[in-house]
């Protein structure tokens, strides 16, 4: 199947998971739940399912981990919109849940995602064991060591009297975005009890070359186009690839990011595609 079409299946089997396990609830959480859900691209969604064809598993094994890992996301992203984070008021092309809601609720519908998350990986199709490790390995990407961790740094180098260095915004990238990334690469192998050593350098390649491109579009992107603002990374003082490499040096860096993951996938053969479409489309996307 083509990347676009798996992009949008996967989106729609992750949706799909997540609704199921709301139905019948009728409150103001469950709908900002359903609606924080709705309108992202599912590139994680995708990442979890195609690494689960490339060891065997079909799309309905490997459904609830999309489901999971779009559910971590979509609260990773409300928190992030807040006042006291980002203070941003629009994400996906919609008011963000905050400014929709109000911040109880943003922080309410938030928490109710992420265990939501753990909820599904119980779902998958793999064996007890490997369920296990898949559960694990979330809680590791989505905490002090992992998203949280890179968030934390985040935060902090707003108001850091010294810019970070080079390699100091990659581990708060590879934190911060990078994790929950990686897992969904992880997902196939975790599910077949491998190592997937490959898919760890693809994971670590697509996920800084991923928040490269996120803050070359914060800068020359569309805001129409991407359904959030724009311009604000430099305003605010964040530590990005291009703060410090500049918008050219940035952009090499993440398409050697890319060569780098495709080269990866090279023990994968034909079989491994569609993920090196996915790299391409990481740093060729416009929104
Ligand atoms: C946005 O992620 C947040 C970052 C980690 C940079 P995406 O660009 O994948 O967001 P959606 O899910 O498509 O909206
Ligand atoms: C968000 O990074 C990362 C997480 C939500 C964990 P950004 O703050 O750069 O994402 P956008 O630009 O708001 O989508
Ligand atoms: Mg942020
Ligand atoms: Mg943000
Ligand atoms: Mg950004």
């Amino acid at each position: 199947m083509p990347f676009p079409e798996a992009l949008a299946h996967a989106s729609e089997y992750a949706q799909g998971q997540i609704l199921f396990h709301l139905s019948g609830l009728d409150s103001p959480i469950a709908d900002a739940m359903r609606y924080a859900v709705d309108g992202g691209k599912g590139l994680r969604a995708f990442l979890s399912i195609e690494s689960a064809r490339l060891f065997g598993f079909d799309r309905y094994d490997a459904a609830p981990a999309a489901g999971a890992i779009e559910a971590l996301h979509a609260y990773s992203l409300i928190h992030d919109d807040m006042p006291c984070m980002d203070d941003d008021d629009l994400r996906r092309g919609k008011p963000t849940v905050h400014k929709k809601w109000n911040e109880s609720t943003a922080v309410l519908a938030g928490d109710a995602l992420q265990a939501l998350a753990f909820q599904l990986v119980f779902h998958v199709q793999a064996s007890a064991e490997n369920r296990l490790i898949l559960s694990q390995q979330l809680a590791v990407a989505a905490g002090i060591r992992g998203m949280v961790g890179g968030q934390e740094m985040d935060i902090l180098a707003e108001t850091a009297e010294t810019p970070l260095s080079l390699d100091q915004i990659t581990q708060l990238q590879a934190g911060k975005t990078g994790a929950l990334l990686k897992w969904s690469c992880k997902v196939g192998p975790t599910m077949a009890g491998d190592a997937g050593h490959q898919l760890d350098i693809y994971g670590d390649c697509l996920g800084l070359a991923f928040q490269i491109w996120d803050d070359v579009l914060d800068v020359e992107g569309d805001a129409a186009e991407m359904g959030k603002a724009v311009g604000k990374d430099a305003g605010r003082g964040k530590a990005t690839f291009v703060s410090h490499l500049g918008l050219d040096g940035a952009k090499r860096r993440a398409s050697e990011l890319v060569t780098q993951a495709c080269d990866a996938l090279s023990v994968y053969g034909d079989n491994g595609d569609c993920l090196r479409e996915a790299a391409r489309f990481v740093i060729s996307r416009r929104s």
